[in-house]
């Protein structure tokens, strides 16, 4: 039998971003007895207000690199546990500039086994689905944990090693951790680069969406908080030196969710514009989570796309001032890259 691991005082790396400043949230609204230090280095991806509502006794901001050694070993004696967000996170970016993705995603990781390995503290690996490549649109295959890695953009390439280091440092060092590859997330507080956010504030703004190659691709839709319960049940009661994928059944291609977008903010379906394709675009991802399901009872709670769609909507609607910033240097980056 496994004795649930009780982390009083964990460390979450890249809570200011958008899937890790949702797992705060999380763990402030539901894990009363847990103290979150964030680790985060404030990258174009990363905005302190985030989390600037939640209560300080409860959270606290260290700004920071994970590549720091130095900082890690000022910053983990105290904690119970490491749940690792941080990293260079869309592929656009780095199919224009990969080295950041290799600086923070394979060696920020390294440094954090090397402090994990040192202070013997437990490790939660988040990874992404893409680390398995691409399904074909007709294959009704879905991605398992036995699935063979198969990256194919830079993006994916530096998270599936960053995922095989965590694999080689808990064979060889013994050390208590697990990763997890989750499917696409949307909701709030998401960089309005990616799709769902762009494609939303585009419209905001009166400008065309913008819809790559023949808008047949799928992706697997997870609403973010349902990310946050599965990680805090791995990281709780998941199995030492396991890993788990977690998904919500939320396959939808580009079109059919742009299409959605469209009609729930009042616009003609058709109002978008058919732009240049990402060089490697990933066909389809879908993701088989039955093994987390089964091992630890979890299920997701906001599976009606539609409404999380709509309650995403709502709150870039009423948060201009959180992406007004970001928008124009994004949109401007896109442009020139005929997207
Ligand atoms: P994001 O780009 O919104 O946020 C990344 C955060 O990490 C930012 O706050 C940034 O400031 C911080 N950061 C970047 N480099 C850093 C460094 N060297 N040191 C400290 N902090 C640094 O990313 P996201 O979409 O929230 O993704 C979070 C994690 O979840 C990533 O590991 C990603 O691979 C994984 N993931 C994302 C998705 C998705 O749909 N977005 C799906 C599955 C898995
Ligand atoms: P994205 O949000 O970048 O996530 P990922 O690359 O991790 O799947 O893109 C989701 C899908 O939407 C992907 O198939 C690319 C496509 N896309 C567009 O069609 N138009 C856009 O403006 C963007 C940003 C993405």
């Amino acid at each position: 039998m496994c004795i649930p691991f009780e982390p009083k005082n964990i460390i979450v790396t890249g809570g200011c971003g958008f899937i890790g400043s949702n797992f705060v949230h999380y763990v402030v609204n539901n894990h009363p007895e847990v103290h979150v230090t964030v680790l985060d280095k404030l990258t174009y991806a990363g905005n302190p207000e985030n989390i600037a509502s939640l209560p300080k006794d409860r959270v606290e901001l260290v700004v920071g690199d994970i590549c720091d050694s130095a900082l890690l070993d000022e910053l983990i004696p105290g904690h119970d546990a490491i749940v690792h967000y941080a990293a260079e996170s869309h592929n656009d970016n780095s199919i224009n500039d990969p080295f950041p993705f290799l600086r923070t995603n394979v060696e920020g990781t390294y440094r954090l086994l090397e402090s994990v390995r040192k202070y013997n503290i437990r490790y939660h690996h988040v990874s992404t689905d893409e680390v398995y490549g691409d399904l074909a649109l007709d294959d009704p295959a879905r991605f398992t944990e036995q699935t063979p890695y198969r990256p194919s953009s830079p993006y994916s390439s530096t998270k599936a090693s960053s995922d095989m280091l965590v694999r080689a440092w808990t064979r060889t060092y013994g050390l208590r951790t697990t990763i997890s590859n989750c499917s696409n997330n949307y909701g709030p507080y998401q960089h309005v680069e990616k799709f769902i956010p762009r494609q939303i504030t585009n419209i905001i703004d009166g400008r065309r969406p913008k819809l790559y190659g023949s808008g047949e691709n799928v992706r697997d839709w997870i609403y973010t908080e349902d990310h946050s319960s599965a990680v805090w049940d791995i990281l709780t009661k998941g199995r030492i030196g396991e890993t788990y994928l977690i998904g919500a059944d939320g396959e939808k291609s580009n079109i059919e969710v742009l299409r959605m977008i469209l009609r729930a903010m009042g616009r003609d379906a058709d109002d978008f514009d058919w732009v240049a394709d990402r060089p490697g675009h990933d066909r389809r991802y879908a993701i088989d989570s039955s093994k987390l399901r089964r091992e630890l009872g979890w299920k997701p709670q906001h599976t009606d796309f539609a409404a999380g769609l709509k309650r995403t909507i709502k709150w870039y609607v009423e948060n201009e001032s959180w992406w007004r910033q970001a928008k124009a240097a994004t949109e401007e980056k896109y442009q020139r890259n005929g997207q």
